[in-house]
């Protein structure tokens, strides 16, 4: 494992672990972050084409897990991709109730990975994946992916715990070592629990400075990253060019 790729064997190891998580993965994930990923997931979705709240157009979330995200989203046509069939039924039914009691179209569950995307190229005007980019076996070839799939001026919006340096690295590794474990044992109740797998792909994962360089060379445009409140992740954002 390093900052561009998982091999085969981790990577299925990974997924396993991932799929464990479903049960607890919402709650975790607001202790961990202290209730701030509720704040990062309206930034990706002010980020995503539309007015206000709701979205228009066409848009890829890559890596919907259990629809945490997705399940917020409203308006427009939105399609959730994601390598685990369990991940995709614990999302179906929770996000299409929601975009139903709100009058969105359903959304179009779709088994894949980033690396393969199934989809036409220029056929979406947005893009996101929020707490998955680090999870990709091959980083450099989902972004080509996600860039071929969106139409020129579309945007890309990827959420994740970058580190910003090796000091910030080393108390983002204490961070989930000691608090999200602690929290996955005591109120989990889970001496060995999958969740440990966040760190390891936390230390291999690379700096914020690493995936700007990294979505500029795939032949984004308009890179931005920023790193947000109160320093566990960065949003990036890149630009299909206007051919
Ligand atoms: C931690 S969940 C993220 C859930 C959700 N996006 C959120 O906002 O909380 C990470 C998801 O990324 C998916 N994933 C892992 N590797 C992937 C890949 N190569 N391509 C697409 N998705 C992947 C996993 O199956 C998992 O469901």
């Amino acid at each position: 494992m390093d900052h561009e790729t998982i091999d085969s064997d981790e990577w299925d190891e990974l997924m396993r672990n991932l799929e464990a998580t479903i049960p607890v993965y919402d709650r975790i994930n607001r202790f961990a972050t202290l209730g701030q990923v509720a704040k990062w997931r309206a930034a990706v979705r002010a980020r995503l084409p539309g007015e206000g709240d709701s979205m228009t157009g066409r848009v890829l979330e890559v890596g919907c897990g259990p629809g945490s995200f997705a399940e917020d989203v409203a308006g427009g046509e939105l399609v959730c991709l994601d390598p685990s069939e369990l991940m995709l039924e614990a999302a179906r039914p929770r996000v299409n109730a929601k975009r139903e009691a709100r009058g969105d179209s359903p959304v179009e569950f779709v088994l894949g990975k980033a690396e393969e995307l199934p989809f036409d190229a220029d056929s979406f005007d947005g893009a996101c994946s929020l707490f998955s980019f680090r999870d990709w076996y091959d980083k450099r070839a989902g972004l080509s992916e996600v860039l071929r799939v969106l139409r020129p001026g579309a945007k890309v919006v990827i959420v994740d715990p970058a580190k910003m340096n090796r000091l910030h690295g080393l108390f983002g590794w204490l961070w989930m070592r000691v608090w999200v474990g602690a929290y996955a044992r005591i109120v989990c109740g889970v001496s060995d629990h999958p969740w440990k797998w966040l760190t390891k792909t936390y230390v291999h994962f690379g700096t914020t400075r690493d995936y700007v360089r990294m979505l500029e060379e795939v032949g984004f445009v308009d890179v931005r990253a920023k790193v947000i409140f109160p320093g566990m992740a960065t949003i990036w954002e890149g630009t299909k060019a206007e051919s």
